[in-house]
């Protein structure tokens, strides 16, 4: 038997996002958002599904508190829905949405939970995309403003800042694939789009510290270690583009380097983010939050395929490549979390580290009211074990947050892939807690990972 002590006050966490969870989209004076008119777009998500309900934490929110003390994890991550707070992005602040907020946080801080706070989980108010959302620079503005407003509210009992999710899958998946919101497919919009994103994570980060002076700031970025689909040099080639795109593109920028030169050359054809602006994205940063779920198998494709000249292995070819996968076809690469941290600790040695989010999507089914989900038990013993040797190898990891605390609504997935260590059920949304989460739950009593 071994047993994996983690260090004394290490937060262990659960993560959601508020599309995902909340519902309720039309209560209380929030404004629409772009995923709300995303999901009722014909054709975009899962059988048409939508957040109109989603978990109903909403209303439900204080049973979700109680599962979270039940759970006893020291920390819990969510996202503020900027149109509750702001229906149409700016104007006057919508008094119901910031009381929401402050009472989750006052019941949080009284289950003696630290919150994590994410400002900007992919639900731009519609208004502002109608002015051109994140290709103009009038929404980051408008996000630092926003951020200020939330954090004067909030700040005296929030501590822990995220300004924003996965830049990259905004600006990729919503500008360039076209299946997230906006859904727009340019490629110029989405390079330009990933500037102004990072761009307004500066601002953001100076507008959470004129307004709180105990604001601990960071930015949460998707990162995955990328390996190149053979040994062919235009494979390796493609690989390390995307690992530009991908990792560098928003690391380098942010640790205060600029954009990485090769990945600009590639990209200026599109779009060249202007200097001027590196010393607003480079704010210092008290952590990085790092979602990682698996690496990335990149080819090289023809450019007339698309203009980048690179594609993602398929879940079949990874299959026969031996890989275990997910519901979501992602593999399961425990061992590349370990790399990634050892990576960017020794390139770019953050102050510390979060992981903000890792987790498995599993076809759970709900048999007499209990979820046996050995799979997700697996997955994330041995990425907790990944995570327990870059500790020991010396990264600053100080916490980690599974995701999610519930089945809910993954975005153009529809409610068709479960993350959740809690199932809910969509009829009746009665939650209940799986087997994985009683086992978290001892893992987090013990802070330690026993093996064997
Ligand atoms: C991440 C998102 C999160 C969730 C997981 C599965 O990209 O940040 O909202 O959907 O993937």
């Amino acid at each position: 038997m071994s047993v994996a002590r983690f260090p004394d006050g290490f937060l262990w966490g659960t993560a959601t996002a508020a599309y995902q969870i909340e519902g309720a989209v039309s209560e209380d004076g929030r404004g629409p958002s772009i995923w709300d008119a995303f999901s009722h777009a014909p054709g975009k998500t899962y059988q048409g599904h939508t957040g109109d309900v989603a978990c109903d934490h909403y209303h439900r929110w204080p049973d979700d508190v109680r599962l979270l003390r039940e759970l006893g994890a020291p920390a819990y991550r969510f996202s503020i829905a900027w149109p509750r707070v702001f229906p149409e992005g700016t104007g006057a602040p919508n008094e119901p949405g910031l009381t929401f907020y402050e009472r989750l946080v006052d019941a949080l801080l009284e289950a003696g939970i630290t919150p994590f706070v994410t400002l900007y989980h992919w639900d731009l108010p519609q208004a502002l995309q109608d002015r051109g959302g994140w290709s103009e620079r009038s929404t980051a503005e408008a996000f630092a403003r926003y951020a200020e407003v939330v954090t004067r509210r909030l700040g005296d009992r929030v501590r822990y800042w995220i300004t924003h999710n996965e830049p990259w899958v905004v600006a990729y998946l919503g500008h360039y694939l076209g299946v997230h919101a906006p859904g727009m497919q340019d490629l110029p919009t989405a390079i330009r789009v990933s500037h102004e994103l990072l761009v307004s994570h500066g601002l953001a980060a100076q507008a959470i510290r004129a307004a709180s002076s105990q604001a601990v700031v960071g930015i949460t970025l998707n990162l995955s270690p990328v390996e190149s689909a053979s040994d062919h040099p235009d494979d390796r080639a493609a690989a390390q583009l995307f690992d530009g795109l991908l990792n560098r593109w928003f690391l380098d920028p942010v640790f205060g380097r600029g954009y990485p030169l090769d990945v600009r050359e590639r990209l200026a054809p599109y779009f060249d983010p202007p200097d001027t602006d590196l010393p607003t994205i480079a704010q210092p940063l008290d952590f990085l939050g790092i979602n990682y779920y698996a690496p990335a198998f990149i080819r090289a494709v023809p450019q007339e395929q698309n203009p980048l000249g690179l594609a993602q292995l398929e879940p079949k070819a990874l299959a026969d490549r031996g890989y275990q996968l997910t519901d979501m076809g992602w593999p399961v690469v425990p061992e590349g979390l370990e790399h990634l941290l050892l990576r960017i600790s020794r390139e770019y040695a953050p102050r510390e580290l979060f992981i903000t989010e890792n987790g498995a999507a599993y076809p759970d089914q709900l048999v007499a009211g209990r979820v046996q989900d050995d799979q997700r038990i697996a997955y994330l013993a041995a990425h907790f074990a990944a995570a327990y040797r870059a500790v020991r190898a010396g990264v600053p990891l100080k916490g980690y947050f599974v995701w999610s605390l519930l089945d809910n609504f993954e975005w153009a997935h529809g409610y068709s892939k479960r993350f959740g260590i809690v199932y809910v059920d969509y009829e009746s949304l009665s939650r209940f807690p799986k087997a994985s989460f009683s086992w978290y739950r001892d893992i987090v009593a013990r802070n330690a990972l026993v093996e064997g």
